[in-house]
């Protein structure tokens, strides 16, 4: 061990701040196609999306009926993952194609969350 001479201390801070803001939008970002940088999450939209296009699969409370739950997706598949699924479907998934591609990364964003 020599480690005299060093005045090193390594710092390796890996800092992953994931601001997720709340933004009470009445800001609507215009056509941030497919950038993956700032997802900022609207809950309420992400629910009635989730509502209206994967409830009748995933279950009112994302536990799970005909499709797997989603309680905890987010530790399985990043955002982008979840939107590429949403987009193309996955196995007997069929793809869901209503949603704009805005709606979809909101929703994915949210789904994100849930670990
Ligand atoms: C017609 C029923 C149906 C609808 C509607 C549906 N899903 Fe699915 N979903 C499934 C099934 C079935 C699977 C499992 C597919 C497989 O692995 O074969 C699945 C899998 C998934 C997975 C992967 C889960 C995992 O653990 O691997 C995600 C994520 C997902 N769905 C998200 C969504 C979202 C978000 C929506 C709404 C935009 C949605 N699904 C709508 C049936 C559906």
């Amino acid at each position: 061990m020599n480690r005299s001479g060093w005045k090193g201390v390594v710092l390796t801070s890996v800092v992953a701040i994931t601001v997720v803001g709340c933004s009470q939008g009445s800001q609507t970002d215009s056509s941030q196609g497919e950038s993956n940088e700032t997802i900022t999450v609207d809950a309420a939209k992400a629910e009635a999306s989730y509502q209206s296009n994967c409830m009748g699969c995933h279950g009112q409370d994302l536990e799970g009926a005909q499709g797997p739950s989603l309680q905890k997706v987010g530790s399985k598949y990043s955002a982008k993952k979840i939107e590429t699924i949403i987009q193309g479907g996955i196995g007997s998934m069929p793809a869901q194609v209503s949603l704009d591609p805005k709606e979809r990364k909101n929703l994915a964003g949210w789904l994100a969350e849930k670990k």
